[in-house]
């Protein structure tokens, strides 16, 4: 399986820190953000991985990380997305990449404390479709919240203003090599974008979604409130 590490985006949320840089290049404890979920793919068996990012400062990814020696990798794959379309247009770089393939899908401004590669081999099994990872947080109505019935989820509302359950899905979503298919039926939201929650709907619609409920602490990083949060987490971690 592949691997696809979405850091496009502008991060206006985080005015005036990222003016002159990138937000996943914001340090998080002792590490610029991008390194740890590109250690969450290497640790969960992914070798092979391409970084969708853009902005004015996308040259920086490369000088960074270059061909990724420092995690073990033989290379790293760059694309860039021209300005903020949504994170299903940003995915929508990955076709060629993907080749074909099945992909993990990771936001590159989600940090997590456990290792997903039991979620990822279960997916490697999984015939067909998509599956997503639920954590139940204080704060749903800044995610996207999936309506939970019995063992099912019945649909994905993006940012409700009254959410239908307790969890978040995270930043974290596996594919099938139908997605692009998906992406290319989508309309841009009331915000403008290709959102990743009408991928996931269609997912769902068809009867082909799955979903575990992710083991470990989770934090995105798009607000001041959830990157200081994210610095404590990691920061609290026994071992960086
Ligand atoms: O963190 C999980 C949440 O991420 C999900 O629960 C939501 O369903 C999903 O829509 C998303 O919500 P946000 O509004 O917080 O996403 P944000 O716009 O902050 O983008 C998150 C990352 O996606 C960002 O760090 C980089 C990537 N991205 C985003 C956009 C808008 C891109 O690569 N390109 C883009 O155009």
């Amino acid at each position: 399986m592949k691997g696809v590490i979405l850091a496009g985006g502008l991060g206006k949320r985080l005015e005036p820190l990222t003016r002159i840089t990138n937000k996943h290049l914001l340090p998080v404890y002792g590490k610029p953000m991008i390194y740890y979920p590109i250690q969450t793919l290497v640790d969960a068996g992914i070798k092979d991985i391409l970084i969708v990012t853009g902005g004015n400062h996308a040259g920086e990814f490369l000088r960074l990380l270059g061909n990724g020696s420092e995690f073990g990798l033989k290379a790293i794959n760059y694309t860039y997305q021209k300005g903020e379309g949504g994170i299903a247009e940003a995915l929508k770089l990955a076709e060629h990449f993907s080749d074909n393939d099945k992909i993990v899908v990771i936001l590159g401004d989600n940090l997590i404390e456990k290792s997903i590669k039991h979620y990822v081999q279960d997916f490697s099994k999984q015939p067909k479709g998509a599956k997503i990872l639920l954590k139940k947080v204080d704060d749903p109505e800044r995610f996207g919240v999936p309506e939970l019935k019995g063992n099912k989820i019945i649909e994905i509302e993006e940012k409700p203003k009254r959410p239908k359950s307790k969890y978040a899905v995270t930043g974290i979503y596996m594919y099938d090599s139908k997605v692009f298919n998906v992406i290319k039926t989508l309309k841009p939201s009331g915000r403008g974008e290709l959102e990743i929650t009408d991928v996931n709907n269609e997912y769902i619609k068809r009867g082909e979604m799955t979903f575990s409920v992710l083991d470990g602490w989770w934090s995105d990083c798009g607000t001041h409130e959830s990157l200081l949060r994210a610095n404590n987490l990691v920061a609290g971690k026994k071992e960086l």
